[in-house]
């Protein structure tokens, strides 16, 4: 590769930056690379190549997704064609097997390995559940040693994530898929709070209180899933599932810009102070192309917040702890931590 950033057709330096209660900028759109069982790993990592030649400059990365070795071969690749490692802002995310205090310094060290990095801008607790099932899983599927959230014990995984700062292997760590009464809890006991919480978030799922108490706390909320998953598996959907692809005021945006209603849901992310991570290998340089283009207006704005339908889409079935729940028991619904 020639020098990829003077080909990107996206000015790295014309995207929108977001900046961390500790001062550090990233990038306000981020690649994500959860392929799932459709999209391979050598897919994921071309597209990463790809997406770094237009002008991405943000990668969502996981152990779990199954490709972080794939990746760093692209990692190395884009580094060697001149992109700085300072101008990269990587995620990567500590599994759920892996909560326990001797695993999170390995689990680290290995992500970085396969990513073949020195150090990960951001690192995340992927869940709150310490609960292991095996990858491809039905929903239905539970763990015999399934736990609930017990705040001591994250707390344990927390300290060792805070390490991971104190040694320079990661510059920030966050949380995911959190809820307000777990966040209060780790904001009231971490030494080094969650720079982020990542939090599905698109048009028929906007999460206004989370959202809100999130950026009221100093966080930076982070929106998987933004384009509404439209190729997520089967074992992921329920017939209450809607698509806010399919949404008519997203199409008549849609259609009145001149874009794909995927765009638009990227647009409203962006413009409403979340950082989105479309997943995407064809369709990634309309997405990066879409948060430099000409904004939504105020009233296409106020139109997509209308449309909210607390349609949460990953459920985390497979995180239930006793018989006879809910997936809603995972998500404090009532505002308090669903009792064990
Ligand atoms: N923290 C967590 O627990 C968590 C959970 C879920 C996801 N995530 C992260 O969030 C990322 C995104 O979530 P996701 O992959 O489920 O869903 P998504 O980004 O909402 O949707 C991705 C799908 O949209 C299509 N697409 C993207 N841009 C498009 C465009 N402009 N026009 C038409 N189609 C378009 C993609 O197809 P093409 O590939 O064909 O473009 C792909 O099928 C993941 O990859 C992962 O990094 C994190």
């Amino acid at each position: 590769m020639s020098n990829p950033a003077a080909v990107a057709p996206v000015d790295p330096a014309a995207i929108p930056k977001r900046t961390l209660s500790a001062g550090a900028t990233m990038p306000a759109i981020g690649l994500g690379t959860y392929g799932s069982d459709r999209v391979s790993a050598a897919q994921v990592a071309a597209a990463v190549k790809g997406a770094a030649a237009v002008g991405y400059r943000h990668f969502d990365c996981a152990s779990v997704y199954g490709n972080e070795a794939e990746i760093g071969a692209s990692f190395q690749e884009i580094l060697r064609g001149g992109i700085k490692r300072e101008d990269l802002w990587i995620t990567s995310k500590l599994w759920n097997d892996k909560h326990s205090e001797d695993d999170v310094i390995a689990s680290c060290r290995k992500s970085l390995a396969d990513l073949r990095l020195d150090y990960l801008d951001l690192y995340l607790v992927h869940w709150p559940f310490p609960n292991f099932h095996p990858p491809g899983c039905d929903v239905a599927s539970r763990s015999p040693d399934a736990k609930p959230y017990i705040h001591e014990n994250y707390m344990r995984t927390w300290r060792k994530m805070e390490q991971l700062v104190d040694l320079g292997l990661v510059r920030h760590i966050g949380t995911s898929n959190m809820t307000i009464p777990k966040l209060k809890l780790v904001l009231r006991d971490a030494r080094i709070k969650p720079a982020v919480n990542e939090m599905e978030l698109h048009p028929h799922f906007q999460q206004p209180e989370l959202f809100h108490f999130v950026l009221a706390n100093g966080m930076i909320p982070v929106g998987y899933c933004p384009i509404g998953s439209p190729g997520r598996p089967e074992r992921d959907r329920t017939p209450e599932d809607t698509s806010p692809t399919e949404d008519p005021v997203i199409l008549r945006i849609a259609e009145r810009h001149g874009i794909h209603p995927a765009v638009v849901c990227i647009k409203w992310a962006v413009q409403r102070g979340q950082v989105p991570l479309p997943f995407s290998v064809h369709n990634y340089r309309a997405n990066l192309l879409g948060v430099v283009g000409d904004p939504l207006t105020d009233e296409e704005m106020r139109s997509i917040a209308a449309i909210d339908r607390n349609c949460r889409l990953i459920k985390g079935q497979v995180f239930l702890w006793k018989e006879g729940q809910t997936w809603e028991d995972l998500w404090d619904i009532n505002g308090e931590i669903t009792p064990p």
